[in-house]
C-alpha cells in the first residue's frame, strides 16, 4: 500500500447530488436539475481529462433510486439514453474510455444497448477513464464479490482460507482503476448513500454545499486544493509518511 503524497487524485469519484434542489430553489420541475446536471457532467469530465487525472467514477442511478416516482426515473433514463447517443463520439474523440459499473439487466434492451456501444467504441483509448456508476449499490457489489468467490470456492478453484483482502478487492466493481483518492459529495449531505463502500476504505472525503448544477470548475479546483493539503497517513505515523524511506 502506496503512502506517497502525491498533490493530484489519480482517481476521483463524485455523488452528483442537488439537482432537485437546485431546480426547486428556480420554482421548476426537478427534470430541469437533472437536464442542468447533465451539462456540468459534460464540462466535468472535460475537465478532469485537461488535468489529466487518470480515472473518474461519477453516481448517476443508485439501486434506491429506483423507489423515486416512475415518472422522473423514466426521465432519468431518456435522459441516460439520450445523453449516451449524443456524447459517445465526443467522448471518443476526446480518448476518454467508458465504462459502466451496477446491475445493468434491469435496464430496458435499448439502454443496455447504448452502454455496450459506448464501452465497445471507447475501449481502446488511453485518455480518462470514466466510469459511470448506475443501478449501483455498495453493498450489491460487495454482495456481487462475494457470490463470485463462492462459486470458485464450490468449484474448487479456491480455498475458503485463500479469500483474502486482495481476492475480494478484485471481485468488485472498478478491478481497472486503483481505488478512488479523492471522493467528492455536491449538495451539502454528509454521508455515503451506499456509493463504493469497499473501494473508499482510505479515500479523502471531501463535502460541499454547491448544488451539482453549479459545480463548477473553480469548484473541482477547490476540492483539489482540499486533497492536495491532506497528509495519507493509511494507519502510520505522520513522520513516517513525510520520512518517505521509512
Ligand atoms: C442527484 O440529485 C441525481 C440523482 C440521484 C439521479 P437529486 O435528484 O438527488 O437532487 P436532490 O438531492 O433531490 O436535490
Ligand atoms: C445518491 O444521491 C445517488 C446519486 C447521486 C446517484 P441520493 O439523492 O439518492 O442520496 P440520498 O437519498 O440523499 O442519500
Ligand atoms: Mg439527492
Amino acid at each position: 500500500m502506496s503512502t506517497a503524497n502525491s498533490t493530484m487524485p489519480k482517481h476521483v469519484a463524485i455523488i452528483m447530488d442537488g439537482n432537485g434542489r437546485w431546480a426547486q430553489n428556480r420554482g421548476l420541475p426537478r427534470a430541469a436539475g437533472h437536464q442542468a446536471g447533465f451539462q456540468t457532467t459534460r464540462d466535468i469530465v472535460e475537465s478532469c481529462a485537461r488535468r489529466r487525472i487518470d480515472a473518474l467514477t461519477l453516481f448517476a442511478f443508485s439501486s434506491e433510486n429506483w423507489g423515486r416516482p416512475e415518472q422522473e426515473v423514466g426521465l432519468l433514463m431518456d435522459l441516460f439514453l439520450r445523453g449516451l447517443k449524443s456524447e459517445v463520439s465526443k467522448l471518443n474523440e476526446n480518448n476518454v474510455c467508458v465504462t459502466f459499473i451496477g446491475e445493468r439487466t434491469a435496464f430496458s434492451d435499448k439502454l443496455q444497448s447504448e452502454m455496450l456501444t459506448a464501452e465497445s467504441t471507447t475501449e481502446n483509448n488511453t485518455g480518462l477513464q470514466l466510469n459511470i456508476a448506475v443501478n449501483y449499490g455498495g453493498r450489491w457489489d460487495i454482495v456481487e464479490a462475494a457470490k463470485k468467490l463462492a462459486l470458485s470456492v464450490k468449484q474448487g478453484d479456491l480455498e475458503p482460507d485463500d479469500i483474502s483482502i486482495e481476492k475480494f478487492s478484485s471481485a468488485v466493481s472498478l478491478t481497472n482503476v486503483s481505488d478512488p483518492d479523492l471522493f467528492i459529495r455536491t449538495g451539502g449531505e454528509k454521508r455515503i448513500s451506499n456509493y463504493l463502500l469497499w473501494q473508499l476504505a482510505y479515500t479523502e472525503l471531501y463535502f460541499t454545499d454547491v448544488l451539482y448544477p453549479d459545480f463548477s470548475d473553480d469548484d473541482l479546483e477547490n476540492a483539489l486544493t482540499f486533497y492536495a493539503g491532506r497528509q495519507r497517513r493509511f494507519g502510520k505515523t505522520g513522520e513516517q509518511v513525510a520520512d518517505k524511506h521509512a
